[in-house]
């Protein structure tokens, strides 16, 4: 099966020379072909050019899409999303609404917790189902890749339930999938006093278990005041790394707590929320392969103060977005608000907004070697805008999806379907 995309206005992040991501200044420039074509075969990007040299090409698509004054991007890789979970809770947003803090949530058992009670009822049937129509919603944005974490289950047959469910979402979607196991997302109630006993379930049980069954691809701990200590984390990370399974930790969103300064011991691939972040940190993430990850969204939706993206990107760092989608803190899987959000809320240029959550991002769930760009001999994820005048429309017009057609694989997706849910 072969594809041609003809008359592209532009091709944003057409990229020629391999970069693993962008940092410092690099993340103003976004590598723009004008007047393109963009070929595709199998599944994968062949190659990309203007249309001056078009007719030079000897090419017989099957099909052919005329993009004239819509923008071509690879599609966004959301690294960060909690989306495979039982129920909403709406309840616990309007006692934020009221002036309970996301802490004090958690501690009268709402929070992870309320999630993770639903979640021991929840069938896989309704876990996937559910997933699934939010996987529909989020491709209609134009995400190509999604992480998924565990984290609702705190139990070990749970814990598996979840992440077989993301497994399957990994055959059945068009999405590239990658699944970190999150069992130390909180402390159930009965291990609130004993967090050692807990600690032992998922070192010598969980974490064993996912193992031999091929269940995650990272490990994730919420390294965070109230939650797992310093300490703690590095017990259940050194079990990780046992069976070859990388960080990539929740870090620094309500407090230092010392995440960020672990993560990067422990060769995160990724560090994310960091609204907790000084120069100190900085330092540390500098000489680094972890990629700093903001979830402004989270920011957003809980009233906190965003991450200090602008003093990250000025002293060098790179930065990624993702959405961080879930039922407490962010429930919105669209990665459109996450730029206008980075635009608006934490000063980030248009073409910063799109390095983050697209290369960089990549970077942060590992599949910047096959998403991200356009590249030639990269999946064929890519997002054809409605007509829009600039790039900085995309963060700009921060309430319409700007996005008309999506590509998966090489394959034109379907509309949003009917009963497609939030
Ligand atoms: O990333 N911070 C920790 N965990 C999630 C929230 C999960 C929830 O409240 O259900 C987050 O924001
Ligand atoms: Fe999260």
């Amino acid at each position: 099966m072969s594809l041609l995309i003809k008359n592209i206005k532009s091709i944003l992040q057409a990229e020629t020379v391999p970069v693993k991501w962008r940092a410092g200044d690099k993340m103003s420039i976004l590598p723009t072909l004008e007047n393109g074509w963009i070929w595709i075969e199998d599944g994968i990007i062949k190659a990309f050019g203007t249309m001056k040299y078009l007719d030079q090409q000897d090419y017989h698509p099957n099909s052919t899409i005329d993009a004239t004054d819509r923008m071509v991007l690879p599609a966004w890789c959301d690294s960060h999303t909690h989306m495979v979970f039982p129920e909403t809770r709406e309840i616990e947003y309007i006692n934020k609404i009221k002036g309970l803090s996301y802490e004090e949530i958690a501690k009268r058992g709402g929070g992870i917790l309320n999630s993770a009670q639903k979640m021991q009822a929840a069938s896989e049937e309704k876990l996937l189902a559910d997933a699934l129509k939010r996987l529909d919603l989020i491709t209609h944005y134009g995400t190509g890749a999604v992480e998924i974490k565990s984290g609702y289950g705190l139990t070990t047959s749970t814990e598996l339930k979840m992440l077989r469910v993301i497994k399957k979402l990994k055959s059945l979607s068009q999405l590239t999938i990658k699944a970190t196991f999150l069992g130390a997302h909180a402390f159930p109630a009965k291990y609130r006093e004993n967090h050692n006993g807990y600690i032992d379930i998922l070192v010598n049980e969980m974490i064993p278990k996912i193992a031999e069954e091929h269940l995650a691809d990272y490990i994730d701990v919420f390294c965070d005041k109230g939650f797992y200590s310093v300490d703690e984390t590095e017990r259940v990370l050194d079990a990780g790394k046992k069976y070859g399974l990388r960080p990539k930790i929740h870090a620094n969103e309500l407090d230092f707590s010392g995440g960020i300064e672990t993560g990067v011991k422990y060769d995160a691939l990724s560090v994310d929320h960091l609204e907790f972040t000084a120069e100190e940190q900085i330092k540390i993430l500098k000489n680094s392969h972890t990629m700093p990850t903001l979830l402004p969204g989270a920011a957003f939706f809980l009233g906190m103060n965003e991450p200090p993206a602008r003093l990250m990107i000025n002293s060098g760092l790179p930065v990624a977005m993702a959405t961080d989608y879930n039922p407490g803190s962010s429930p919105s899987g669209n990665m459109q608000f996450i730029i206008a959000l980075g635009a608006i809320r934490m000063r980030m240029i248009p073409e910063e907004t799109i390095n983050a959550v697209t290369i960089n991002s990549a970077y942060a769930m590992g599949v910047n070697d096959t998403l991200g760009t356009i590249a030639a001999g990269k999946k064929a994820n890519i997002i054809i805008t409605k007509k829009i005048p600039t790039v900085a429309y995309l963060p700009y017009a921060y309430g319409d999806n700007k996005i008309e057609t999506v590509i998966l694989n090489g394959k034109v997706q379907e509309p949003l379907s009917a009963d497609a849910i939030t």
